[in-house]
């Protein structure tokens, strides 16, 4: 990117925006990418250029740009009520109805929906209930949380602290006490010498069982876990890793908390990753796709394990001392409805699964690239990992790449080395050829640059 040019749009966020998840200074130097308007899977900037969105904004734009229905339940809501609370008995249609929708929805029994605004926070609340749960059963001492190495859970102060990625945890003080990280399932990076995939699977469940006996079975309250790690790297589970976990944490009595923040409504092929993996959650939480992204709304399900107790401690005390002030937004919630609705009619889950074998083949053939090492991925969400001797620090090959596909209009992330394809779902066959085009395209451009 050029130097912003004076009084441009870009000049005035560079001198006045803090960018999330940005190198600040170097923000100062380069400016932003503005993207001014969005169409399907594509978004344009302010110079005119387009791009597809190939990882539908953030994991999260199902129904891609510029969704009528949606808008139209925006503005509809926005005309009758356009805000009001949950708070001390309060509440409105929009918010209920989306409560029975997704208790409803869910395929494992589910007692109650608990509404907040991001992911961060469903993950925050949940360990909020969980610590308030133990309280009311008599075990304080149950408090720890388990999570993953590679995890994302987001970054509030406790959801940071279940991240297991070092960015999110350096110079911040972070992790909290009492939050501990066990082995990553990435069968590649992980696996010991001449060890199968299944038997890394199990060696997972064992170290998250020598965890628990370390730390005292009685301390541990929850284990949280996405069903395919997202911004870790895209991290598929080994075949019979949930197998092989799920038991470990019903014999300690441990809650199971499915973070389905990217996997939810349709990622993986079925609506939830809960049903492609077979998961029994206790908890499960919410977002993204759920609103695709158009307003900012995410939720809990809480089964009743979860929600007597809480309801027993909250009418001892008197009152469940948590809300946030946009807790089941009444726009956010309409067009939560309007969203799961379209899915359902349109019937995206099969749609997914159309689209889903070319692709993988595609995923597949550009992990077949010079200097791909790995491609992984289920669904409609996917990555290619890529190494190269000339760019041996983590991320200046994946950099690279991923600046090339921007030049070439495609909008994809690097984690580290790994190049992530999670694009709308109402992507067509014919537009996911479109976007490995480029991809190829692109991969190709820094071989030949790398030499
Ligand atoms: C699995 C998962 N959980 C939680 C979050 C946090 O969500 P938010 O950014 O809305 O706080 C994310 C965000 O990417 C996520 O991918």
């Amino acid at each position: 990117m050029n130097k912003p040019l004076p009084n441009s749009i870009e000049a005035r966020d560079v001198a006045y925006h803090l960018h999330s998840y940005t190198d600040a200074r170097k923000h100062e130097e380069a400016g932003p990418l503005i993207v001014e308007k969005g169409e399907g899977i594509y978004v344009e900037d302010n110079n005119g250029k387009r791009y597809i969105e190939g990882m539908a904004g953030l994991w999260s734009v199902a129904l891609g740009f510029g969704e009528q229905r949606l808008i139209d339940a925006a503005t509809r809501q926005m005309q009758k009520l356009p805000y009001y609370h949950t708070f001390t008995h309060k509440g409105h249609g929009p918010s209920a109805e989306l409560a029975e929708k997704l208790v409803n929805m869910a395929p494992v029994p589910m007692s109650k929906a608990y509404f907040t605004n991001s992911g961060s926070e469903a993950n925050d609340t949940a360990i909020k209930l969980i610590w308030y749960r133990s309280n009311a059963l008599g075990q304080p001492e149950r408090k720890k949380i388990i999570s993953r190495v590679k995890g994302y859970h987001g970054v509030t102060l406790a959801a940071a602290s279940l991240t297991g990625l070092p960015n999110n945890h350096r110079s911040f003080d972070l992790p909290i006490e009492g939050v501990l990280h066990t082995t990553c399932p990435h069968y590649r990076t992980m696996k010991k010498e001449g060890e199968s995939e299944q038997d890394f699977a199990k060696r997972c469940a064992v170290d998250l069982e020598e965890l628990i006996l370390k730390e005292g079975p009685e301390t541990i309250a929850a284990f949280f876990a996405e069903p395919v790690m997202g911004a870790g790297g895209v991290i598929v589970p080994p075949d019979g890793y949930w197998e092989a976990v799920q038991p470990v944490l019903k014999k300690y009595d441990i809650l199971f908390v499915a973070d389905e923040v990217i996997c939810g409504f349709g990622r993986t092929g079925n609506m939830f990753g809960t049903e492609t993996y077979n998961l029994q959650p206790d908890i499960m939480t919410l977002s993204k796709q759920l609103s695709s992204s158009y307003m900012p709304v995410s939720a809990l399900l809480v089964n009743e394990k979860v929600y007597g107790p809480v309801a027993d401690e909250s009418h001892k005390i008197g009152v469940w001392g948590h809300g946030y002030t946009g807790s089941g937004h009444p726009v956010g919630a309409a067009v939560a409805l309007e969203n799961l609705k379209i899915i359902e009619e349109r019937d995206l889950i099969s749609h997914v699964k159309e689209i889903s074998p070319q692709f993988m083949k595609r995923l597949k053939q550009l992990g077949e690239q010079d200097m791909a090492v790995e491609a992984r991925g289920i669904g409609l969400i996917g990555a290619v990992e890529f190494a190269h001797e000339k760019a041996p620090d983590v991320g200046a090959v994946g950099g690279r790449i991923n600046r090339a596909m921007q030049e070439r209009g495609l909008i994809s992330r690097n984690m580290g080395d790994a190049l992530a394809f999670c694009p709308p779902l109402i992507i067509s066959e014919a537009q996911v050829n479109e976007m490995f085009d480029i991809a190829e395209a692109a991969v190709a451009d820094v071989a030949k640059d790398l030499g």
